[in-house]
Protein backbone atom coordinates (compact mmCIF):
# COMPACT_ATOMS: atom_id res chain seq x y z
CA UNK A 1 0.00 0.00 0.00
CA UNK A 2 1.35 3.13 -1.09
CA UNK A 3 0.87 6.55 0.31
CA UNK A 4 -2.83 7.85 0.17
CA UNK A 5 -1.97 11.23 -1.43
CA UNK A 6 -0.56 8.97 -4.54
CA UNK A 7 -3.31 6.82 -5.40
CA UNK A 8 -4.82 7.61 -8.63
CA UNK A 9 -8.58 8.38 -8.80
CA UNK A 10 -9.96 7.73 -11.75
CA UNK A 11 -13.04 9.75 -11.32
CA UNK A 12 -11.14 13.03 -10.73
CA UNK A 13 -8.98 12.16 -13.78
CA UNK A 14 -12.22 12.08 -16.01
CA UNK A 15 -13.74 15.14 -14.52
CA UNK A 16 -10.44 17.19 -14.84
CA UNK A 17 -10.32 15.68 -18.55
CA UNK A 18 -13.29 16.64 -19.36
CA UNK A 19 -12.68 20.34 -18.00
CA UNK A 20 -9.73 20.15 -20.21
CA UNK A 21 -11.35 19.31 -23.36
CA UNK A 22 -14.37 21.18 -22.95
CA UNK A 23 -12.03 24.47 -22.30
CA UNK A 24 -9.98 22.79 -25.38
CA UNK A 25 -12.88 22.65 -27.71
CA UNK A 26 -13.74 26.28 -27.21
CA UNK A 27 -13.75 28.41 -30.09
CA UNK A 28 -13.60 31.52 -29.24
CA UNK A 29 -12.44 31.05 -25.82
CA UNK A 30 -14.03 33.64 -24.00
CA UNK A 31 -13.00 36.76 -21.94
CA UNK A 32 -14.25 36.00 -18.59
CA UNK A 33 -14.16 38.68 -16.07
CA UNK A 34 -10.26 39.47 -14.16
CA UNK A 35 -10.42 41.59 -11.69
CA UNK A 36 -13.70 42.87 -12.06
CA UNK A 37 -15.45 39.80 -10.30
CA UNK A 38 -15.35 39.55 -6.68
CA UNK A 39 -14.53 36.51 -5.11
CA UNK A 40 -16.39 35.85 -2.01
CA UNK A 41 -14.04 35.63 1.01
CA UNK A 42 -16.47 32.83 2.64
CA UNK A 43 -15.63 30.82 -0.70
CA UNK A 44 -11.78 30.56 0.04
CA UNK A 45 -11.31 30.78 3.69
CA UNK A 46 -10.21 28.04 5.62
CA UNK A 47 -10.03 25.66 2.63
CA UNK A 48 -6.69 24.32 3.89
CA UNK A 49 -7.21 22.37 6.91
CA UNK A 50 -5.23 19.04 8.05
CA UNK A 51 -7.69 16.77 6.66
CA UNK A 52 -7.95 17.47 2.78
CA UNK A 53 -11.46 18.16 1.11
CA UNK A 54 -13.90 16.54 -1.50
CA UNK A 55 -11.67 17.00 -4.47
CA UNK A 56 -14.65 16.82 -7.17
CA UNK A 57 -16.19 19.63 -5.21
CA UNK A 58 -12.59 21.66 -5.11
CA UNK A 59 -12.83 20.95 -8.72
CA UNK A 60 -16.34 22.73 -9.57
CA UNK A 61 -15.55 25.28 -6.99
CA UNK A 62 -12.88 26.76 -9.30
CA UNK A 63 -14.65 25.69 -11.89
CA UNK A 64 -17.13 28.30 -10.99
CA UNK A 65 -15.79 30.58 -8.78
CA UNK A 66 -12.00 31.03 -9.53
CA UNK A 67 -11.48 30.21 -13.56
CA UNK A 68 -14.12 32.85 -14.43
CA UNK A 69 -12.24 35.24 -12.39
CA UNK A 70 -9.08 35.52 -14.90
CA UNK A 71 -9.35 36.80 -17.97
CA UNK A 72 -8.39 34.59 -20.43
CA UNK A 73 -5.01 35.34 -21.65
CA UNK A 74 -5.96 32.81 -25.24
CA UNK A 75 -9.31 34.49 -25.99
CA UNK A 76 -8.85 36.34 -29.54
CA UNK A 77 -10.61 39.40 -27.83
CA UNK A 78 -7.50 40.07 -25.55
CA UNK A 79 -5.60 42.68 -26.63
CA UNK A 80 -4.13 44.08 -23.89
CA UNK A 81 -0.63 44.16 -22.91
CA UNK A 82 1.12 41.37 -25.05
CA UNK A 83 -1.13 38.30 -25.36
CA UNK A 84 -0.61 34.72 -25.42
CA UNK A 85 -2.18 32.65 -27.84
CA UNK A 86 -1.09 29.15 -27.28
CA UNK A 87 -2.11 26.65 -30.61
CA UNK A 88 -4.49 23.76 -29.32
CA UNK A 89 -1.55 21.20 -30.10
CA UNK A 90 0.71 22.86 -27.68
CA UNK A 91 -1.98 23.25 -25.27
CA UNK A 92 -2.28 19.56 -25.80
CA UNK A 93 1.18 18.82 -25.19
CA UNK A 94 1.55 20.51 -22.31
CA UNK A 95 -0.94 18.34 -20.68
CA UNK A 96 1.74 15.66 -21.86
CA UNK A 97 4.60 17.55 -20.45
CA UNK A 98 2.68 18.21 -17.10
CA UNK A 99 2.02 14.39 -16.57
CA UNK A 100 5.63 12.81 -17.58
CA UNK A 101 7.82 13.57 -14.82
CA UNK A 102 9.97 15.12 -17.18
CA UNK A 103 12.96 17.29 -15.55
CA UNK A 104 14.37 19.09 -18.52
CA UNK A 105 17.69 19.76 -16.85
CA UNK A 106 20.06 18.09 -18.04
CA UNK A 107 21.36 15.15 -20.64
CA UNK A 108 21.65 12.57 -18.13
CA UNK A 109 18.41 12.89 -16.97
CA UNK A 110 16.52 13.90 -20.17
CA UNK A 111 18.29 13.28 -23.14
CA UNK A 112 15.14 12.95 -25.32
CA UNK A 113 13.56 16.28 -23.86
CA UNK A 114 16.88 17.87 -24.79
CA UNK A 115 17.19 17.03 -28.59
CA UNK A 116 13.59 17.68 -29.33
CA UNK A 117 14.21 21.30 -27.69
CA UNK A 118 17.25 21.88 -29.28
CA UNK A 119 15.58 21.41 -32.59
CA UNK A 120 13.17 24.00 -31.68
CA UNK A 121 16.12 26.34 -30.75
CA UNK A 122 18.33 25.32 -33.50
CA UNK A 123 15.40 25.77 -35.61
CA UNK A 124 14.54 29.39 -34.53
CA UNK A 125 18.55 30.31 -34.54
CA UNK A 126 18.74 29.47 -38.04
CA UNK A 127 15.35 31.29 -39.20
CA UNK A 128 17.27 34.48 -37.28
CA UNK A 129 20.29 33.99 -39.78
CA UNK A 130 23.10 33.16 -36.97
CA UNK A 131 25.33 30.76 -37.44
CA UNK A 132 25.51 27.15 -37.25
CA UNK A 133 26.31 25.74 -33.33
CA UNK A 134 23.95 28.87 -32.51
CA UNK A 135 22.22 26.96 -29.17
CA UNK A 136 20.67 27.62 -25.75
CA UNK A 137 17.87 27.10 -23.94
CA UNK A 138 14.34 27.91 -22.88
CA UNK A 139 13.65 29.83 -20.21
CA UNK A 140 10.75 30.89 -17.85
CA UNK A 141 10.03 34.53 -20.07
CA UNK A 142 11.77 37.52 -21.50
CA UNK A 143 12.22 38.33 -18.56
CA UNK A 144 14.90 35.66 -17.30
CA UNK A 145 16.19 35.58 -21.32
CA UNK A 146 17.40 38.90 -20.65
CA UNK A 147 18.74 38.63 -17.40
CA UNK A 148 21.00 35.36 -18.01
CA UNK A 149 22.47 36.70 -21.52
CA UNK A 150 23.05 40.22 -19.87
CA UNK A 151 25.07 38.11 -17.36
CA UNK A 152 26.99 36.20 -19.73
CA UNK A 153 27.83 39.64 -21.79
CA UNK A 154 28.86 41.54 -18.70
CA UNK A 155 31.51 38.68 -17.71
CA UNK A 156 32.72 37.77 -21.25
CA UNK A 157 33.27 41.88 -21.25
CA UNK A 158 34.96 41.74 -17.67
CA UNK A 159 37.41 38.89 -18.92
CA UNK A 160 38.11 40.56 -22.54
CA UNK A 161 39.13 44.37 -20.84
CA UNK A 162 40.80 43.90 -17.74
CA UNK A 163 42.45 47.09 -17.96
CA UNK A 164 38.44 48.37 -17.11
CA UNK A 165 37.43 48.43 -13.55
CA UNK A 166 34.55 45.56 -13.18
CA UNK A 167 32.13 48.10 -11.93
CA UNK A 168 32.52 50.84 -14.10
CA UNK A 169 31.54 48.41 -17.21
CA UNK A 170 28.38 49.55 -19.01
CA UNK A 171 25.84 48.74 -21.40
CA UNK A 172 24.15 50.47 -24.38
CA UNK A 173 20.50 50.96 -23.86
CA UNK A 174 17.95 53.28 -25.38
CA UNK A 175 15.04 54.20 -23.04
CA UNK A 176 12.47 52.15 -24.67
CA UNK A 177 14.04 49.05 -24.10
CA UNK A 178 11.93 46.29 -21.99
CA UNK A 179 11.69 47.20 -18.41
CA UNK A 180 12.87 43.74 -17.59
CA UNK A 181 16.79 45.05 -19.25
CA UNK A 182 16.64 48.24 -16.68
CA UNK A 183 15.96 45.45 -14.25
CA UNK A 184 18.67 43.21 -15.48
CA UNK A 185 21.05 45.57 -15.19
CA UNK A 186 20.53 47.10 -11.63
CA UNK A 187 20.46 43.19 -10.60
CA UNK A 188 24.12 42.49 -12.21
CA UNK A 189 25.15 46.60 -10.81
CA UNK A 190 26.28 47.36 -14.33
CA UNK A 191 24.86 51.04 -15.10
CA UNK A 192 23.85 51.80 -18.48
CA UNK A 193 24.28 54.54 -21.16
CA UNK A 194 20.64 55.47 -22.12
CA UNK A 195 21.01 56.70 -26.08
CA UNK A 196 18.90 59.55 -27.02
CA UNK A 197 16.76 57.94 -30.13
CA UNK A 198 14.91 59.49 -32.66
CA UNK A 199 11.63 58.66 -33.16
CA UNK A 200 12.14 55.86 -30.32
CA UNK A 201 14.53 53.80 -32.60
CA UNK A 202 17.74 53.38 -31.71
CA UNK A 203 20.36 53.63 -33.84
CA UNK A 204 23.84 53.35 -35.04
CA UNK A 205 24.13 56.89 -35.68
CA UNK A 206 22.53 57.83 -31.92
CA UNK A 207 24.77 55.27 -30.44
CA UNK A 208 27.83 56.32 -32.04
CA UNK A 209 26.10 60.17 -31.22
CA UNK A 210 26.24 58.94 -27.08
CA UNK A 211 29.31 57.59 -27.07
CA UNK A 212 31.21 60.92 -28.35
CA UNK A 213 29.50 62.75 -25.86
CA UNK A 214 30.45 60.57 -22.92
CA UNK A 215 33.38 61.00 -21.23
CA UNK A 216 34.12 57.17 -20.81
CA UNK A 217 33.26 55.30 -24.26
CA UNK A 218 35.70 52.82 -23.30
CA UNK A 219 33.34 51.51 -20.52
CA UNK A 220 31.16 50.70 -22.56
CA UNK A 221 31.03 46.98 -23.47
CA UNK A 222 28.24 45.65 -24.85
CA UNK A 223 24.20 47.38 -26.62
CA UNK A 224 21.11 45.85 -25.94
CA UNK A 225 18.68 46.58 -29.07
CA UNK A 226 14.83 45.65 -29.08
CA UNK A 227 13.56 43.97 -31.76
CA UNK A 228 10.15 45.03 -31.16
CA UNK A 229 9.42 47.73 -28.48
CA UNK A 230 7.01 46.66 -25.94
CA UNK A 231 4.45 50.01 -26.29
CA UNK A 232 4.70 50.91 -29.84
CA UNK A 233 6.52 47.98 -31.74
CA UNK A 234 9.19 49.80 -33.30
CA UNK A 235 12.17 47.57 -34.45
CA UNK A 236 15.71 48.52 -33.57
CA UNK A 237 18.76 49.32 -36.20
CA UNK A 238 19.65 45.70 -35.75
CA UNK A 239 21.61 45.54 -38.70
CA UNK A 240 23.45 49.26 -37.72
CA UNK A 241 23.82 48.34 -34.06
CA UNK A 242 25.11 44.88 -35.03
CA UNK A 243 27.86 45.92 -37.14
CA UNK A 244 28.83 48.32 -34.74
CA UNK A 245 29.42 45.43 -32.27
CA UNK A 246 31.23 43.63 -34.10
CA UNK A 247 33.37 46.05 -35.44
CA UNK A 248 33.81 47.14 -31.87
CA UNK A 249 33.99 43.92 -30.11
CA UNK A 250 31.03 44.06 -28.03
CA UNK A 251 28.39 42.07 -26.73
CA UNK A 252 25.64 42.33 -28.76
CA UNK A 253 22.48 40.90 -27.29
CA UNK A 254 19.24 41.36 -29.21
CA UNK A 255 15.87 41.26 -27.04
CA UNK A 256 12.91 39.70 -29.38
CA UNK A 257 10.70 38.78 -26.90
CA UNK A 258 7.69 40.12 -28.24
CA UNK A 259 8.31 41.17 -32.02
CA UNK A 260 11.54 38.82 -32.66
CA UNK A 261 8.39 36.17 -34.16
CA UNK A 262 7.71 38.55 -37.27
CA UNK A 263 10.83 37.18 -38.45
CA UNK A 264 8.14 34.48 -39.46
CA UNK A 265 6.42 37.42 -41.29
CA UNK A 266 7.28 37.40 -45.30
CA UNK A 267 6.50 41.46 -44.90
CA UNK A 268 8.57 42.29 -41.99
CA UNK A 269 11.83 39.97 -42.18
CA UNK A 270 13.91 42.30 -43.74
CA UNK A 271 13.87 44.77 -40.67
CA UNK A 272 15.11 41.85 -38.47
CA UNK A 273 18.42 40.68 -40.45
CA UNK A 274 20.99 42.32 -38.07
CA UNK A 275 20.18 39.87 -35.51
CA UNK A 276 22.71 37.15 -37.59
CA UNK A 277 24.86 39.84 -35.55
CA UNK A 278 24.00 39.05 -32.08
CA UNK A 279 25.89 37.15 -29.09
CA UNK A 280 22.66 36.62 -27.54
CA UNK A 281 19.43 36.74 -28.85
CA UNK A 282 15.49 36.02 -27.24
CA UNK A 283 12.14 35.60 -29.03
CA UNK A 284 9.21 34.64 -26.54
CA UNK A 285 6.88 31.24 -28.10
CA UNK A 286 4.83 32.24 -25.36
CA UNK A 287 3.90 35.71 -26.84
CA UNK A 288 3.95 35.95 -30.74
CA UNK A 289 4.48 31.74 -31.33
CA UNK A 290 1.42 30.20 -29.90
CA UNK A 291 2.67 28.62 -26.99
CA UNK A 292 1.81 28.11 -23.42
CA UNK A 293 3.44 30.25 -21.00
CA UNK A 294 5.88 30.14 -19.70
CA UNK A 295 8.29 29.85 -22.57
CA UNK A 296 11.32 31.93 -23.87
CA UNK A 297 14.03 30.94 -26.28
CA UNK A 298 17.41 32.24 -25.16
CA UNK A 299 19.80 31.51 -27.99
CA UNK A 300 23.69 32.27 -28.23
CA UNK A 301 25.83 32.76 -30.96
CA UNK A 302 28.75 30.58 -28.91
CA UNK A 303 26.96 28.25 -26.26
CA UNK A 304 29.68 27.48 -24.74
CA UNK A 305 30.86 30.53 -23.72
CA UNK A 306 27.72 30.71 -21.78
CA UNK A 307 27.95 27.72 -19.98
CA UNK A 308 31.35 28.98 -18.96
CA UNK A 309 29.50 31.90 -16.85
CA UNK A 310 26.10 30.03 -16.28
CA UNK A 311 27.12 26.45 -15.43
CA UNK A 312 26.69 25.33 -11.77
CA UNK A 313 29.36 23.47 -10.18
CA UNK A 314 28.69 21.42 -6.85
CA UNK A 315 30.11 18.17 -6.01
CA UNK A 316 26.58 16.25 -6.44
CA UNK A 317 26.47 17.33 -9.88
CA UNK A 318 29.74 16.45 -11.03
CA UNK A 319 27.92 13.50 -12.61
CA UNK A 320 26.13 15.74 -15.15
CA UNK A 321 29.52 16.97 -16.71
CA UNK A 322 31.54 13.32 -16.63
CA UNK A 323 30.07 10.73 -19.21
CA UNK A 324 31.84 9.21 -21.53
CA UNK A 325 28.77 10.43 -24.69
CA UNK A 326 30.08 13.28 -26.45
CA UNK A 327 26.32 15.58 -25.29
CA UNK A 328 27.22 14.59 -21.65
CA UNK A 329 27.91 17.89 -21.83
CA UNK A 330 24.57 19.39 -23.09
CA UNK A 331 22.51 20.26 -20.08
CA UNK A 332 19.47 22.59 -20.38
CA UNK A 333 20.41 24.16 -17.09
CA UNK A 334 24.12 25.75 -18.15
CA UNK A 335 22.60 28.26 -20.42
CA UNK A 336 20.35 30.41 -18.29
CA UNK A 337 20.19 31.52 -14.52
CA UNK A 338 18.23 28.41 -13.42
CA UNK A 339 18.91 24.62 -12.44
CA UNK A 340 15.79 22.47 -12.09
CA UNK A 341 14.09 23.15 -15.35
CA UNK A 342 10.50 22.50 -16.80
CA UNK A 343 10.41 20.91 -20.05
CA UNK A 344 8.99 23.88 -21.39
CA UNK A 345 10.22 24.06 -24.78
CA UNK A 346 8.23 21.23 -25.64
CA UNK A 347 5.03 22.35 -26.17
CA UNK A 348 6.15 24.77 -28.73
CA UNK A 349 8.53 21.96 -30.40
CA UNK A 350 5.13 19.68 -30.87
CA UNK A 351 3.05 22.54 -32.58
CA UNK A 352 5.77 23.77 -34.59
CA UNK A 353 6.28 19.95 -35.72
CA UNK A 354 3.05 18.98 -36.46
CA UNK A 355 1.59 22.53 -37.76
CA UNK A 356 4.76 23.00 -39.63
CA UNK A 357 7.12 26.56 -40.07
CA UNK A 358 4.35 27.82 -42.88
CA UNK A 359 1.15 27.31 -40.37
CA UNK A 360 3.36 29.85 -38.50
CA UNK A 361 3.89 32.50 -41.28
CA UNK A 362 0.42 33.15 -41.85
CA UNK A 363 -0.71 33.12 -38.23
CA UNK A 364 2.15 35.86 -37.41
CA UNK A 365 1.62 37.97 -40.93
CA UNK A 366 -2.33 37.47 -39.77
CA UNK A 367 -1.52 40.07 -36.80
CA UNK A 368 0.21 42.67 -39.11
CA UNK A 369 -1.86 42.59 -41.27
CA UNK A 370 -4.75 42.98 -38.89
CA UNK A 371 -2.94 46.23 -37.55
CA UNK A 372 -2.68 47.67 -41.01
CA UNK A 373 -6.20 47.50 -42.00
CA UNK A 374 -7.33 48.82 -38.32
CA UNK A 375 -5.03 51.66 -39.19
CA UNK A 376 -6.90 52.53 -42.40
CA UNK A 377 -10.03 52.40 -40.31
CA UNK A 378 -8.64 55.12 -37.82
CA UNK A 379 -7.43 57.17 -40.48
CA UNK A 380 -10.77 57.40 -42.36
CA UNK A 381 -12.70 57.61 -39.18
CA UNK A 382 -13.71 61.21 -37.91
CA UNK A 383 -13.17 60.60 -33.98
CA UNK A 384 -9.92 58.70 -33.78
CA UNK A 385 -6.32 59.64 -34.90
CA UNK A 386 -3.17 57.28 -34.89
CA UNK A 387 -0.73 58.40 -32.30
CA UNK A 388 2.19 56.79 -34.80
CA UNK A 389 1.93 54.67 -37.61
CA UNK A 390 1.27 51.05 -36.47
CA UNK A 391 4.19 49.07 -36.36
CA UNK A 392 4.40 45.58 -36.44
CA UNK A 393 1.36 44.04 -34.52
CA UNK A 394 0.61 47.05 -32.33
CA UNK A 395 -1.45 50.41 -33.11
CA UNK A 396 -1.14 53.23 -30.71
CA UNK A 397 -4.59 55.61 -31.44
CA UNK A 398 -6.08 58.55 -29.46
CA UNK A 399 -10.11 59.15 -29.42
CA UNK A 400 -10.34 63.02 -29.47
CA UNK A 401 -11.18 64.50 -26.61
CA UNK A 402 -11.00 61.66 -23.81
CA UNK A 403 -9.64 62.25 -20.58
CA UNK A 404 -7.02 59.20 -19.05
CA UNK A 405 -10.27 58.48 -16.73
CA UNK A 406 -12.80 57.65 -19.79
CA UNK A 407 -9.99 55.54 -21.40
CA UNK A 408 -9.99 53.39 -18.24
CA UNK A 409 -14.17 53.81 -18.27
CA UNK A 410 -13.90 52.08 -21.60
CA UNK A 411 -11.68 49.56 -21.10
CA UNK A 412 -13.31 48.87 -17.95
CA UNK A 413 -16.66 48.52 -20.21
CA UNK A 414 -15.54 46.78 -23.17
CA UNK A 415 -14.73 43.81 -20.38
CA UNK A 416 -18.08 44.44 -18.44
CA UNK A 417 -19.72 43.60 -22.01
CA UNK A 418 -16.92 41.06 -23.06
CA UNK A 419 -16.10 42.88 -25.97
CA UNK A 420 -12.49 42.96 -25.85
CA UNK A 421 -9.75 43.07 -23.09
CA UNK A 422 -7.58 46.40 -23.98
CA UNK A 423 -5.40 48.47 -22.00
CA UNK A 424 -4.93 52.29 -22.34
CA UNK A 425 -1.31 52.74 -22.68
CA UNK A 426 1.12 56.47 -21.87
CA UNK A 427 3.03 57.93 -25.30
CA UNK A 428 4.41 61.35 -24.36
CA UNK A 429 3.11 61.61 -21.66
CA UNK A 430 -0.95 61.29 -23.01
CA UNK A 431 -3.27 58.43 -22.21
CA UNK A 432 -3.78 56.35 -25.50
CA UNK A 433 -5.74 53.58 -26.39
CA UNK A 434 -3.53 50.43 -27.76
CA UNK A 435 -4.34 47.11 -29.20
CA UNK A 436 -1.98 44.52 -29.70
CA UNK A 437 -2.77 41.70 -31.91
CA UNK A 438 -1.99 38.45 -32.02
CA UNK A 439 -4.01 35.69 -31.84
CA UNK A 440 -4.97 34.66 -35.55
CA UNK A 441 -8.55 34.35 -34.60
CA UNK A 442 -8.86 38.01 -34.15
CA UNK A 443 -11.24 39.26 -36.78
CA UNK A 444 -11.84 42.78 -38.77
CA UNK A 445 -15.42 42.59 -36.77
CA UNK A 446 -13.99 42.33 -33.39
CA UNK A 447 -11.95 45.61 -34.26
CA UNK A 448 -15.01 47.17 -36.02
CA UNK A 449 -17.09 46.73 -32.14
CA UNK A 450 -14.26 48.06 -30.67
CA UNK A 451 -13.24 51.22 -32.52
CA UNK A 452 -17.63 51.45 -32.45
CA UNK A 453 -17.98 51.56 -28.58
CA UNK A 454 -15.41 55.16 -28.71
CA UNK A 455 -17.96 56.83 -30.66
CA UNK A 456 -20.09 58.18 -27.35
C1 LIG B 1 10.47 43.37 -25.57
C2 LIG B 1 10.17 42.62 -24.30
N1 LIG B 1 11.19 42.13 -23.59
C3 LIG B 1 10.99 41.46 -22.44
C4 LIG B 1 9.72 41.23 -21.96
C5 LIG B 1 9.52 40.47 -20.69
O1 LIG B 1 9.02 39.20 -20.98
P1 LIG B 1 8.34 38.29 -19.84
O2 LIG B 1 7.08 38.98 -19.46
O3 LIG B 1 8.13 37.00 -20.52
O4 LIG B 1 9.31 38.20 -18.71
C6 LIG B 1 8.63 41.72 -22.68
C7 LIG B 1 7.25 41.52 -22.18
O5 LIG B 1 6.29 41.98 -22.73
C8 LIG B 1 8.85 42.41 -23.90
O6 LIG B 1 7.84 42.90 -24.63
Amino acid sequence: MGHEMFDFDQALADKVFAYCRKRLAMDPVPLDFGSLMDIPADKIDGLIRPEGRDAQEILELFRTTLAPAVVSIDSPRFLAFIPNAPTKNSLLFDMVVACSGLNGTSWLESSGVVVAENQALTFLADVAGLPSGANGVFVSGGSMGNLSALTVGRDVARAKRPEIDPRQVRFAISGDAHSSIAKALHVLAVDALIVETEDYRFTREALEAALANDPHPENVVGIVATAGTTNAGIVDDLEGLGSYARDHDLWFHVDGAYGGAALFSSSHRHLFEGIRHADSFIVDPHKWLFAPLDCCALIYRNPTVARTVLAQQASYLDVLHEGDDEHYDWNPSDFGLHLSRRARGLPFWFSLVTNGSAAYESAVQHAIDLAQRTETLINESDYLEMVRPSSLSIVLFRRTGWSAERYGEWSQELLRRQVAFVAPTKWEGETVARLTFLHPNTTDEMVHQILDSMRR
